[in-house]
């Protein structure tokens, strides 16, 4: 086949260019062109492909749309098939990032064993060999397991075998190391993973084939090059966790097929990976005694709450302190030393200040405030909080402790499994007492404050 042009595409407008430039001459952006290949038609190329990724049809009203809700074909791995939204979908590209080494690769080779015994599944490795493959199914107990594997990381090759074996599902391990003749770029690159990303998409959707594209993160947690092929894909999910610890949460970013809230949470083995069905307590580290610098927050990660221990480390620091926070926004971090500052009287202008989620889960919700604040005023102070203790709730800048959501029943998870006094907000506070546990209702941080000085 005749090697095609490229052109060069505007990440950020669409526009064109015959040659690679610095700006895009259509919206002026720097640094948003990238390779591509210029189709000898390119109306036809786009129109009903990259961009909606299905056929054109003729305008319609919305009620007179029918409605039908999607199969879900469950991947029989349960906590997978809660991120999913109930499971996989015919046609339907999912996206799964993390960590190199963190379970992707293991994950999916089990979630196609499961699959294989209703339907034709293919794994599409590009970074290990068949053999390695193998190995990796035998260490995971998957003995006989009839999924087609094939070693391959030429995107037309990998195309011509999905059109030859037809099959239901199919990973592709990983969507970094496809390359397309068609472009000259490098496997890896934003323009080629853009591009094989877009082909499969459309053989996807062709076919009805599930596509699962499997991405790796760079340093700064996103998908290696492209937040476009997030746009492209049906469904993102990001596998996170510490690699040290056998815990790893799956939680999805996008789904076009379901909710968005749940997360998955597996335990590693030496068996691969295992569900956990009731998660809470997973993340809490186990001290014989309270210790000074950790707290314990009730967040709450799709339907089911999760107690995460929170510690500061808050130690003198030199001239110009650090600010470092794992698992919490650095920048939250900074506003909530300010408002402790202001508000509450608490200084640590001069400290080091380290906040750590234990276990390596991401905490992105703001209930997270309250329970970070606790934990570096009882660095700060040298003093543990007391045995049993819980705290969630919003911080804002002018002091104030806004309510979380579904507070009662953060509560509630709490209770079960032992803990016995918690600070809350004020519109948190339950209506009933909650039996075991002591709740201190406050609405402003210097109460908070307060009220643990007294505990
Ligand atoms: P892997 O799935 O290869 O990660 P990724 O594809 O995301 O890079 O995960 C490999 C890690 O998991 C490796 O460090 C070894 C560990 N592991 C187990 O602990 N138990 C197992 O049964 C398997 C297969 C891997
Ligand atoms: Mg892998």
């Amino acid at each position: 086949m005749a090697k095609e042009k490229s052109i060069y595409l505007c990440t950020e407008c669409g526009g064109t260019s015959a040659k690679w430039l610095g700006q895009c001459p259509s919206c002026e952006a720097w640094n948003t062109l990238v390779e591509s290949v210029a189709d000898a038609t390119p109306k036809n190329r786009y129109a009903t492909t990259t961009r909606g990724l299905i056929a054109s049809q003729p305008v319609t009203t919305l009620s007179e749309i029918e409605a039908s809700d999607v199969d879900r074909q469950p991947t029989g791995i349960d906590e997978l098939d809660r991120v999913l939204g109930g499971g996989i979908v015919a046609g339907g590209v999912v996206l799964i990032g993390g960590d190199p080494g963190i379970g992707k690769s293991t994950l999916l080779l089990q979630a196609l064993d499961s699959l294989s015994r209703g339907m034709k599944t293919l794994y599409v490795t590009g970074e290990e060999s068949g053999a390695q493959v193998a190995l990796r199914s035998r260490r995971l107990g998957l003995n006989g397991s009839q999924v087609r594997v094939l070693a391959e990381i030429q995107l037309e090759k990998i195309s011509a075998t999905l059109d030859q074996e037809q099959p239901a599902v199919c990973v592709i391990d990983s969507i970094q190391t496809v390359y397309s003749d068609q472009l000259s770029s490098a496997p890896g690159s934003v323009a080629q993973v853009r591009e094989c990303a877009a082909q499969l998409t459309r053989i996807a959707k062709r076919s009805g084939t599930t596509i699962v594209l499997v991405g790796h993160v760079t340093k700064e947690g996103a998908l290696a090059g492209p937040r476009v092929l997030e746009h492209i894909v049906d469904t993102v999910l990001y596998f996170e966790g510490d690699t040290h610890s056998s815990f790893r949460l799956v939680r999805a970013i996008k789904n076009r097929f379901g909710a968005v809230n749940e997360i998955g949470v597996f335990a590693m083995t030496e068996k691969g990976l295992k569900g956990v069905a009731n998660p809470s307590a997973i993340f809490l580290s186990t001290h014989g005694d309270p210790v000074a610098g950790s707290c314990v927050l009730v967040t709450l990660e799709g339907t089911r709450p999760l107690l995460v221990e929170i510690q500061a480390l808050v130690d003198s620091g030199g001239p110009s302190p650090r600010r470092l926070s794992v698992g919490i926004e650095r920048d939250r971090l900074a506003m909530m030393l300010a408002v402790l500052h202001r508000h509450a009287g608490v200084s640590a202008s001069d400290q080091d200040v380290f906040v750590n989620a234990v276990g390596g889960v991401r905490i992105s919700e703001p209930a997270a405030d309250l329970a970070v604040m606790l934990a570096i005023q009882s660095s700060l102070r040298g003093k543990a909080l007391p045995r049993g203790f819980i705290a969630f709730g919003e911080v804002g800048l002018a002091g104030e402790v806004r309510p979380a959501p579904r507070g009662q029943e953060r509560l509630k998870e709490a209770a079960k499994l032992g803990f016995s006094v918690a600070i809350v907000p004020k519109a948190n506070a339950p209506k009933k007492p909650i039996e075991g546990l002591t709740i201190h209702a406050v609405d402003r941080i210097e109460q908070a404050i307060d009220v643990v000085r007294g505990l």
